[in-house]
């Protein structure tokens, strides 16, 4: 699958958002090493924090369906602006992406611009910086 197919998965499942809170919408899909693909939006919650970004989402059904590596993702919502996966996000995709993952980032006429985790999280926090010593 393309880049520009994968977004297009993306801006599809961008209509299922729960997001009554902030009106801003977001869909994200992703392609698995094994090639299967995971979509997600964010769900809001009138508790705002208790709030899941579509691309943490897309993410956690992936890995709850036993998929632990991601080799691309693509993120979309109404902004005239492209947008990026926040913080929290970026840190989960180092968790379960790929070397060399590419995020797929839009605005929402489908221009895109491709990013990788080294560009958006540099100096990252990674697991094998937790030592259980004493
Ligand atoms: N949001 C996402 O789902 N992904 C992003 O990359 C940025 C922000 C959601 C969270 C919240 O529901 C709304 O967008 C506004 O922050």
């Amino acid at each position: 699958m393309d880049e520009k197919e994968l977004l297009k998965r993306a801006f599809e499942v961008k209509e299922n958002a729960y997001a009554p809170y902030s009106k801003f919408r977001v869909g994200a899909a992703l392609l698995t090493s094994n090639g299967r693909l995971y979509t997600g939006v964010n769900v809001e919650n009138a508790s705002f924090g208790a709030t899941n970004c579509a691309e943490r989402t897309a993410v956690f059904k992936a890995v709850s369906d036993g998929e632990r590596k991601i080799a691309e993702i693509a993120i979309a919502s109404d902004s005239e602006e492209i947008i990026y996966p926040c913080g929290i996000c970026r840190q989960v995709l180092l968790e379960f992406g790929e070397p060399g993952m590419k995020i797929i980032c839009s605005r929402n006429n489908g221009e895109y611009k491709v990013y990788s985790l080294d560009d958006l999280l540099p100096n990252a926090f990674k697991s094998i910086n937790i030592r259980n010593e004493k």
